[in-house]
């Protein structure tokens, strides 16, 4: 390895510290989505109790003869999906904060959402529980659509060309992370209880404030100094803070010279020109498309709904079976963060969506062939951990960091709203939607995923270029380059076959 990749490879102790710092915003987003599945039927019967409503007696066989009150039934699914609601709007102001306030302080700020969603939770049994349940998770999610781009920018502006993919996979490996914790803590002997389920709701109020505190010690993004700011001391400082203190600035400041001298050809973006320009057009579609293929690729069918998948498998203890998958999904996103940079994000994506393709087919014949074949609880429940294997592989931590990768910095912060909001709106459909359409479909469900899958593999063959190893200035030169290439009219499939450097 010669001295310069060296030197790109080096990991410093600030980098570390305002990596893991950041992820902390990650950690609470993963959890927000993970903490309503296991805590359902207790939450549920407070409710009950509230409006004065008779809920159904446990059965012992496990069946339910009489229904959950309809009241019950509405404020719950509001409980859950007015999470997504919440990261569908504020989603679309990330942007804007980020470029107001700077990245650190616009985390500091989003936190204050963290906390007041937490005391509403935390404290719903004092008052109108469903209401204040309702209303902290909707704070909850206007937080955690904001901290869905803000991590991913910051992570994407302070970290070395060479491990840009892995540490921008920290983001996807504190979501996991964050959804197992939920999922373990949440069982009914430790605090998904009939007395802590409060707690457990209030709880992700607390790396909120530690993230605030430590966040002062972290540095802004040097990117975001020089180019939006115009400080390139300041730049210059927080680059030897992150790489080290004999680390040579020349080149990284070379390079944000070109990119602020295009953006400021461009002048600002807004997300109405990201639309119409037809320079940013083929960046924008890849962006929306990975983004709609994490959602659609039904991997939160599997995360929302897994316990009663796993009872309709035949599984004889679907909660346990939830947290493997948790676990699985935790040990697969870590394996991701090692192999982005050896093998680079299109052929992880490529590899991840047509693997998660074949398991969503194996897991229909396995479902529809199980009443004739009871062994087939054992495929299908395999088949459901591949799927979830696939999915951290590729499809699950790449489409949060490439777009920023993806785009220069004028356009970036007005991208990455656009591709946070299809993200939240696709989860918040499949969200609404999964159990619909699982009832409808029977064993049949996954079909639709794997008709889409392949769709998505397809696209990602043509379409989605290698951004390994590259500069944010050198990837956008490959969309230009391409955009021409296409318009006089030859082949356009790859965009390495333009050839440019890859030594940033
Ligand atoms: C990604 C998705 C999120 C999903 C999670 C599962 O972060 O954005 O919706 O729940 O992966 O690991």
């Amino acid at each position: 390895m010669d001295r310069k990749m060296q030197n790109q490879k080096t990991i410093t102790g600030s980098l570390v510290f305002a990596v893991c710092t950041a992820v902390l915003c990650s950690l609470q987003f993963g959890y927000g989505i993970g903490v309503i599945n296991a805590p359902q039927k207790i939450i549920e019967s407070h409710y009950a109790r509230v409006l004065d409503l008779r809920m159904p007696e446990p059965n012992v066989n496990g069946t339910e003869e009489e229904p959950v009150p309809s009241a019950v039934t509405m404020y719950w699914s509001l409980s859950v999906s007015v999470f997504s609601l919440g990261g569908m709007v504020s989603s679309f102001f990330v942007g804007w904060i980020a470029d107001k306030l700077g990245r650190i302080k616009a985390m500091m700020v989003v936190n204050i959402l963290a906390v007041i969603g937490a005391l509403l939770m935390g404290l719903a049994p004092l008052g109108q529980a469903h209401a204040l349940v309702i209303a902290g998770r909707l704070i909850t999610g206007l937080y955690c659509g904001l901290a869905s781009g803000l991590v991913p920018i910051y992570v994407g502006e302070i970290s070395p060309t060479a491990l840009r993919g892995a540490l921008g996979t920290m983001h996807q490996l504190a979501i996991v992370t964050g959804i197992l914790i939920s999922q373990i803590i949440g069982l009914e002997f430790i605090l998904g209880s009939k007395d802590l389920w409060p707690v457990l709701l209030g709880i992700s109020g607390v790396p909120a404030i530690l993230q605030t505190i430590l966040l002062f010690f972290c540095p802004e993004s040097p990117r975001f100094l020089y180019i939006k700011r115009g400080e390139e001391e300041a730049a210059k400082k927080n680059l030897k803070r992150l790489r080290g203190e004999y680390y040579d600035t020349t080149k990284d400041i070379e390079e944000m010279k070109k990119e602020k001298e295009e953006a400021a050809s461009e002048k600002k973006v807004s997300i109405l020109q990201l639309f119409k320009s037809p320079n940013y057009r083929q960046p924008l579609i890849v962006s929306l498309v990975l983004h709609i293929s994490q959602q659609f690729s039904g991997i939160n069918g599997i995360f929302y709904y897994s316990t009663s998948i796993f009872t309709k498998s035949g599984i004889s203890q679907p909660v346990y079976a939830t947290i493997g998958v948790g676990a699985v999904n935790t040990i697969a996103t870590v394996v991701s963060v090692f192999l982005v940079e050896r093998a680079g994000r299109r052929s992880l994506y490529l590899i991840g969506l047509a693997g998660m393709c074949i398991c969503a087919i194996v897991m229909t014949i396995a479902l529809a062939l199980l009443p004739q074949h009871a062994w087939m609880s054992y495929l299908s429940m395999v088949a459901i951990f591949l799927f979830v294997v696939f999915f951290e592989v590729g499809p699950g931590p790449i489409p949060w960091f490439i777009v920023a990768e993806l785009f220069s910095q004028g356009p970036r912060p007005a991208a990455m709203a656009v591709s946070g909001c299809c993200n939240w709106t696709c989860n918040f459909i499949i969200g609404m939607c999964f159990q619909y359409i699982a009832d409808a479909c029977g064993p049949y469900v996954f079909i639709i995923f794997a008709v889409l899958l392949f769709g998505f593999t397809v696209f990602t063959y043509f379409k989605v270029p290698e951004t390994k190893g590259k500069s944010f200035e050198q990837i956008s030169a490959e969309f230009r380059k391409n955009k021409m290439a296409t318009r006089k009219g030859l082949k356009s499939t790859e965009m390495e076959y333009l050839g440019t450097s890859t030594d940033a």
